[in-house]
């Protein structure tokens, strides 16, 4: 098995890795934004003057007076196109000034008014606004129905019918979402950013700007953290190169934690209704899954919650539905497994749900319903190994002779208890080029635009393009983050390293090809590939990573306080390329979603119309303290219907099942069934 350090791991540790806001920068201003005070309305006046007169400032702009921008199909980036607000905290209005302290201070005399409209804010599952949306992210059909869900669910002899809840969740990634914007003397725009894309970064600022792609340049080497809050460029790309452009100076903006829970997107929150049917075995014979979603009115987001159950299960009768409705709201967006984490609850809580209701064990219920082919789409998996994830969990986390019996283990207070559910996350493969370069000293360097957003796809692309080359990784450098490589696609849906790597292996192949075993040439070689042609002619297959979560957990009787003992998670993603990183992607996965499970939630102020989190005191996340005993571990898949490094995605997969299988443990534990998230005292008490 092969394990690499982090290739970039010293220069992050000593502090010489530089990310957006460090770049020194001749001449630099520094922003601060103004936000909407109301949920919705129009601004009529903006007050610049005290802010102008402040000394320090370099140029306020606001919605009233801004430059026109081109218009991109995301609206969050029409900044201050229109007065119209759309949803508290909105930014209209942004100053730039020598310091920061003044650019606060600037931002803070800003006086704007409004004529305020009344606001809906709260998702409700008859809301009258819920629409079906054309398509579900990035384009699933939003309904799919076989057979007769209704009827053969109502003639079921054993059935679940149960509704799940999951709050708005923000990515609170340790680097902020920050740029620092400058203008070129040849009419170009070079933005430092934090994304997890340059490529499609630098293409859709140019569109804003009405600028060629070649005339953006991006820069984002190293990323502290997206989760997909930064996969697509965010506000604050645009007004660092707008505020840059009217002050004529470059400018740093990097989003304040207390702006990033309107301006950087969100997990829309859910309302999902599963219908299981099944025989007295727990066989299943209908599935229907509706998901009930919220978007805003400047963009829609539809979160492919039920897409999963199209996955998972046989049974000859289902129905998957999501609707939505455009609040008054910031606009959700990709947060690690969107679809797949909150779908994945509430399925995986209701599979054992329907465990207990048909005195099935819950590893050999799933077991049980697993299918030959892809249920919906009736296409082979390109591989498919959950059943032995669940049997190798079961097996090392010592699953049997459990006793199923809710709430009867006890131990001065605290009532403990297992609990499992499935994971499953698509593997996908995008179109992406690389260079590879034999150098004359006897090294190699590749060339693409990927992003390492802390994942270790550098370290991963570095030991792919080494075998590839039949190389020695030492030997090998790889230059990622900056648009002005090789164009590459986003480091998102887990499909970064597979995209990447196709795109290395065909370069570093041309470029033995050319070099032919012969000696490098004084100027070196270079070959390049494109993977476009490649990527379309891929055969159907089903292609998806699984896995097993297991969970064991303490509970307070007193308190209400959840303690996670331990975690274990077994999948089967393809081939590993690295361990080492690799398991930290697993562990960081399943560390997120015991946050799902029981801390985190963003609350929607009714009042006022916004999130009422500003910071990591009100925004839970785990701490070391909570994370005990995470376990990950994987069994050896080899598929070769994926890629020619044969992997599947590992970002995602942590998370996804993570939150139920801690929540059947808190049910097994305590008898009591929480099917809204997070699993706070209060609603287990
Ligand atoms: Mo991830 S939410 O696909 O960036």
């Amino acid at each position: 098995m092969t394990v690499l350090d982090r290739v970039e791991g010293r220069e992050k540790v000593t502090g010489t890795a530089r990310y957006a806001f460090e770049y020194p920068v001749d001449g630099v201003a520094y922003a601060a934004a103004v936000q909407a005070d109301v949920a919705r309305g129009e601004v009529t006046a903006v007050d610049v003057l005290s802010a102008r007169e402040l000394p320090g400032v370099l140029a306020v702009l606001s919605c009233v007076d801004a430059p026109r921008l081109e218009p991109v199909p995301d609206g969050e980036l029409a900044l201050f196109q229109s007065a119209r607000v759309s949803y508290r905290g909105q930014f209209v209005a942004a100053v730039a000034a020598e310091t920061l302290e003044t650019a606060r201070e600037a931002a803070r005399l800003v006086r704007v008014e409004y004529a305020p409209e009344s606001a809906d804010v709260v998702l409700r599952a008859d809301h009258p606004g819920l629409y079906k949306p054309e398509k579900v992210n990035p384009a699933f059909p939003t309904d799919t129905e076989q057979g007769d869900p209704e009827g053969a669910f109502a003639a079921s002899a054993v059935r679940v019918d149960a509704t799940y809840r999951t709050p708005a969740e923000h990515n609170n990634p340790m680097e902020p979402h920050t740029t620092v914007a400058r203008w070129n003397d040849d009419g170009s725009l070079t933005l430092w950013d934090s994304n997890q894309g340059a490529t499609p970064v630098g293409e859709t600022i140019a569109k804003v700007f009405g600028l060629g792609a070649d005339q953006v340049h991006v820069v984002s080497p190293h990323v502290g953290g997206g989760f997909g809050s930064k996969g697509t460029p965010r506000p604050n790309a645009v007004l660092a190169a707008m505020l840059a452009r009217a002050a004529r100076r470059p400018v740093k903006f990097a989003v304040p934690r207390q702006q990033m829970f309107a301006t950087t997107g969100y997990r829309t929150p859910t309302i999902q209704r599963i219908r299981l049917g099944a025989d007295e075995d727990g066989r299943l014979n209908a599935i229907v899954h509706d998901v009930v979603e919220q978007t805003s009115t400047v963009r829609e987001f539809a979160e492919q919650a039920a897409t999963p159950t199209r996955v998972m299960y046989q049974a000859p009768n289902r129905r998957t539905s999501h609707r939505l409705v455009r609040l008054d709201v910031p606009t959700p967006s990709w947060m690690r497994a969107p679809g797949e984490t909150p779908g994945m609850f509430a399925l995986e809580t209701a599979m054992d749900e329907l465990a207990v209701a048909a005195g099935v064990d819950p590893v050999e219920l799933r077991i049980r319903n697993e299918p030959d082919r892809e249920p919906e789409s009736g296409l082979p998996f390109s591989s498919r190994n959950l059943v032995a994830c669940l049997r190798e969990g079961a097996d090392r986390f010592g699953w049997a002779g459990r006793d199923p019996a809710p709430g009867v283990r006890r131990t001065g207070r605290l009532l403990t208890g297992t609990g499992v559910a499935a994971s499953t996350y698509p593997a996908y493969l995008r179109p992406s080029r690389a260079t590879a370069r034999a150098e004359p000293d006897g090294t190699y360097t590749v060339r693409l635009a990927a992003a390492d957003i802390g994942t270790g796809a550098r370290t991963a692309l570095t030991l792919i393009a080494a075998e590839a080359l039949k190389a020695d990784a030492a030997d090998v450098r790889v230059e990622i983050g900056a648009s002005d490589l090789p164009g590459a696609p986003v480091a998102g849906g887990s499909g970064g390293t597979a995209s990447w790597g196709t795109a290395v292996v065909r370069a570093c192949e041309a470029l033995a090809g050319r070099l032919n075993g012969g000696a490098v040439p004084p100027g070196g070689v270079e070959a390049s590939a494109d993977t476009t042609e490649e990527v379309k002619g891929r055969e159907d297959y089903a292609r998806h990573a699984f896995g097993a979560q297991f969970a064991e957990v303490a509970v307070d009787v007193d308190t209400g306080e959840v303690r996670v003992a331990r975690m274990l998670g077994v999948f089967a993603a393809g081939r590993i390329v690295n361990a080492k990183t690799a398991r930290s992607q697993f562990v960081g996965g399943m560390t997120m979603g015991l946050g799902m499970a029981l801390m985190e939630e963003s609350s929607m102020d009714e009042r006022f119309g916004d999130f009422v989190n500003r910071d990591l005191a009100q925004y839970h996340v785990p701490v070391c303290a909570d994370v005990r005993d995470v376990q990950a571990d994987w069994i050896e898949e080899s598929d070769p219907h994926l890629n020619p490094m044969g992997t599947k995605g590992i970002g995602e997969i942590g998370i996804v099942g993570a939150a139920a299988a801690i929540a059947n443990a808190v049910h097994h534990a305590t008898g009591v069934r929480v099917r809204e998230l997070p699993i706070t005292p209060a609603r287990l008490l």
